[in-house]
């Protein structure tokens, strides 16, 4: 298999993206965009039905049709290793300088879910691995802390992944509002896909919207507020930005925002609109296309913004090539960020479109019971052996407890397979 070079040209020979004052800054940004997601979903009609609600609410008032559901065998580090693997066929490994989780479903206090995550896709140990945490937007800080690495070092990598598990209980009004997936992000000079703009607008500010104490692993919300706090964190957060890029909104061709559920781009982008617009109305043409994969998983945290920045890119019809679009990342407690990029002449021709559709299209709806049950399903808690059922249809999985140890194995199908057993059957087995 050929090895591509990170860059052809030297990296201070690339035009400068952005505003910025030395023109020795390296065009910096995504290179590859790669996601994954469990095999089965809940249709939201079934939730609907189940609960005595409207369907209406779900599909219109939330904008959400399916529920990424994970299996008992599959953790925010299967998830990650697997949304990772596509992208690391065709480089130089050496070239990685780190891999960096951001989650907020932590499978340790202490040990980096990034370190299983180099374990299981074999990377070289010069290559550093950690973890990031500030609910969603851990994703971005992260991926700013890449960009001003490989702008330090322009010949290095670093691969950022997202990956999460929404989890708000039964019964309770965020539970149309889960999901679970993962996505992986290569950050590279001379980027395929997205050169990133340097300036960015954050805001940072102590308040309890969304939270999940080490006791709980179902996260406390107060749902009406945090869509507020969103609002606020975004109203700030893009202020900034435009006093440090001299930028409007009639600068930024697509918007994607953190989805948790996708009207709230929509509310975001109303707002935003009424606030910088100068009178004129919002377009939803600028954020229709970035909701598509979020409508089918729910709420991946993390993964959120970056699912819906791989949904703008792979479905948007219009070619995107040397158009800007402006990002919002925002994570509950609260810190929000607003930042842009430029989409790169030839990206289509380096996106994982047809296999992203293709893991979609292969999933396998639950019954409610099946999801309630799946739902339920918990590790030990006080170091018991343990042995999960075989159910996860990717490469990675995790396979049990031992000895406090979580134990993952590497050794199923190396494609996407076409699912047989029913998941309700597997899981309860
Ligand atoms: P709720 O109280 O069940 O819903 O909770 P509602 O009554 O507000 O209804 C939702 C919408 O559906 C409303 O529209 C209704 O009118 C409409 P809106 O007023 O918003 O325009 N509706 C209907 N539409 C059509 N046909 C019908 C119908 N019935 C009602 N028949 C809530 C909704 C989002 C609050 C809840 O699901 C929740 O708490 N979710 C979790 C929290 C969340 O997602 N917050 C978002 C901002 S915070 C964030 O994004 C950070 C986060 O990702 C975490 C992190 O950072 O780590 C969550």
């Amino acid at each position: 298999m050929a090895i591509r070079p990170t860059s052809q040209n030297s990296p201070l020979e690339t035009e400068n993206q952005g505003n910025h004052p030395s023109s020795a800054i390296p065009s910096v940004g995504i290179d590859g965009l790669s996601f994954y997601v469990p095999g089965q979903y809940l249709p939201l009609e079934e939730l609907a039905k189940a609960r005595d609600v409207d369907v209406g609410k779900f599909h219109t008032g939330l904008g959400q049709e399916k529920m990424a559901v994970l299996s008992p065998d599959e953790d925010i580090i299967t998830l990650a290793a697997e949304a990772a693997r596509p992208l690391l066929t065709d480089i130089d490994l050496s070239s990685l300088d780190a891999v960096i989780l951001a989650t907020e479903s932590g499978v340790d206090q202490s040990k980096a879910g990034a370190i299983y995550i180099h374990g299981l896709l074999d990377l070289p140990s010069s290559c550093k691995a950690f973890e990031v945490k500030q609910a969603c937007c851990s994703s971005t800080a992260a991926l700013q802390m890449a960009l001003a690495t490989v702008t330090l070092k322009p010949t290095k990598r670093i691969l950022v992944i997202a990956s999460d598990v929404a989890r708000y209980g039964i019964l309770s009004a965020g539970e149309p509002t889960q999901g679970a997936g993962a996505v992986a992000i290569m950050v590279s000079a001379n980027p395929r896909l997205i050169a990133m703009d340097p300036e960015d607008g954050s805001y940072t500010r102590d308040v309890m919207d969304f939270w999940r104490p080490n006791y709980r692993d179902e996260a406390l919300v107060d749902g009406k507020y945090s869509i507020k706090i969103y609002l606020e964190a975004l109203e700030n957060a893009f202020q900034s930005y435009q006093n440090e890029s001299g930028r409007s909104i009639d600068d930024l061709y697509r918007f994607c925002y953190h989805l948790p559920f996708t009207r709230m781009g929509e509310k975001a982008h109303s707002f935003l609109h009424k606030k910088f617009g100068a009178g004129k109305p919002e377009t939803f043409k600028q954020i229709e296309d970035s909701g598509i994969y979020n409508r089918q998983i729910g709420n991946c945290y993390t993964a959120a913004l970056y699912l819906a920045i791989t949904s703008l890119l792979e479905n948007e019809a219009e070619d995107l090539s040397g158009k800007r679009i402006g990002l919002f990342s925002y994570g509950s407690g609260c810190m929000g960020t607003f930042f842009s990029g430029k989409v790169q002449a030839g990206y289509r021709d380096h996106l994982l479109t047809h296999q992203h559709q293709a893991l979609l299209a292969s999933r396998e709806p639950l019954s409610i019971e099946s999801y309630e049950r799946m739902y339920q399903h918990a590790l030990p808690i006080d170091g018991e052996e343990f042995q999960n059922p075989q159910h996860a249809r990717g490469k990675f999985r995790l396979a049990g407890i031992e000895a406090h140890r979580r134990i993952y194995t590497a050794d199923g199908p190396d494609h996407i397979p076409s699912i047989t057993a029913s998941a309700a059957e597997l899981v309860e087995a």
